[in-house]
């Protein structure tokens, strides 16, 4: 490695060792190595998803299921409650499966990131986290805000998708043999905070000298972003069936979206839907107003509507189960179906109880 990169390995260690953020599934830079377990589900968790957020789910997770072993063991459908407003379901499912195949080997996890690769639901980025963070491996770790640095230290002024493959390249470049763990995280905290993607504060950046960013005068200009293109919308229906008390909740099939989570019944918006589907019952429906949600490829506006009759189908929830009004927060509804949810009791609360 060169002189110039090793000293950007040493200037960020030294800040590291000072401004390291405690997080629950972190071993600081005196401490021992992290359990791999704990590694994994948090790096599972953290992607796409803030530290703040992933907080309490993982102490959700880790005092409900302590070790792999004990997440293999769980109902799918607790993972998958105890997942909701996490979003990107299918990860949830590729967890259980990769914890299912870890136990089966006896409950350690693989110590390299080719064997880690193996494992289902282990991406590239998953790998070299869990290799260099929980085993102390080599392993070149790049997410969003290592992105970020990586691309600002060089200036690498190829747009995004494609500058990925320099940014990568610059990032093993810079990568130490030692420790790649903490560099790894290190880098992640720099983007976090000091190196943040609209207002870089590089006043404190410990590698503010080293920086082609910097130099431009318009460090926030990278990474370069290919111009945003509009998401399609689409719109849906979900509807609100209450008796004695309860609410009909069904489960979505295990492939597609929000794949075997909890929610209401719907006219199937994910089908490119315009909103005009059949209701599940004729009759008399009242339009409570509509929620949005915005996922990786379309945006949903989804119109929430209250059947108002008397007789109501399905006593025995043959196609879904009744779930008490009042224990909503517990059912493990997705986000979207959480809003329309609270949609409904917003407009109780207004209506007088
Ligand atoms: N984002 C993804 N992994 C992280 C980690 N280990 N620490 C902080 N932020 C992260």
């Amino acid at each position: 490695m060169n002189a110039s990169y090793t000293g950007i390995a040493t200037a960020l260690q030294r800040w590291y060792n000072l401004h390291a953020r405690a997080l629950p599934w972190r071993a600081l830079p005196d401490e021992p190595r992290p359990d791999p377990y704990r590694v994994w589900l948090s790096e599972v968790m953290l992607q796409q998803t803030t530290v703040a957020a992933v907080i309490p789910y993982f102490e959700k997770f880790t005092s409900r299921w302590p070790t792999v072993e004990a997440l293999a063991a769980a109902e799918d459908s607790e993972v998958m409650a105890a997942w909701a407003g996490l979003g990107y379901y299918a990860r949830a499912r590729n967890l259980l499966a990769c914890a299912r195949e870890v136990a089966a080997r006896g409950g350690r996890f693989p110590d390299n990131e080719g064997e880690l690769l193996k494992l289902p639901g282990l991406g590239a980025y998953t790998a070299a986290a869990v290799a260099a963070i929980a085993f102390g491996q080599r392993a070149v770790v790049v997410d969003a805000n290592v992105e970020r640095v990586v691309s600002r230290l060089f200036a690498i002024a190829d747009p995004l998708p494609k500058g990925r493959k320099a940014i990568r390249e610059a990032a093993d470049r810079i990568t130490p043999d030692e420790h790649a763990g903490h560099f790894a995280q290190a880098m992640m905290d720099l983007g976090a905070g000091v190196c943040s993607a609209r207002a870089p504060q590089c006043l404190l950046c410990p590698l503010t000298d080293l920086c082609e960013a910097r130099k431009t005068g318009e460090p926030e200009r990278f990474p370069v972003k290919p111009p945003k293109k509009a998401k399609p919308v689409r719109k849906g229906r979900a509807f609100w069936i209450e008796r004695e008390g309860a609410v009909l909740l069904v489960r979505r099939p295990g492939k597609g979206m929000l794949g075997g989570m909890r929610a209401l019944p719907d006219d199937g918006w994910s089908a490119r839907g315009d909103g005009s589907g059949d209701t599940p019952l004729a009759g008399d429906w009242q339009s409570v107003g509509s929620v949005q949600h915005v996922f990786t490829h379309f945006a949903l506006e989804m119109s929430v509507l209250v059947w108002r009759g008397e007789e109501c189908c399905d006593p025995t929830g043959e196609h879904g189960e009744w779930w008490l009004v009042s224990g909503i927060d517990e059912a493990g509804l997705p986000t979207l179906f959480g809003k329309a949810a609270r949609l409904v009791m917003a407009q109780r609360e207004e209506r007088g109880g």
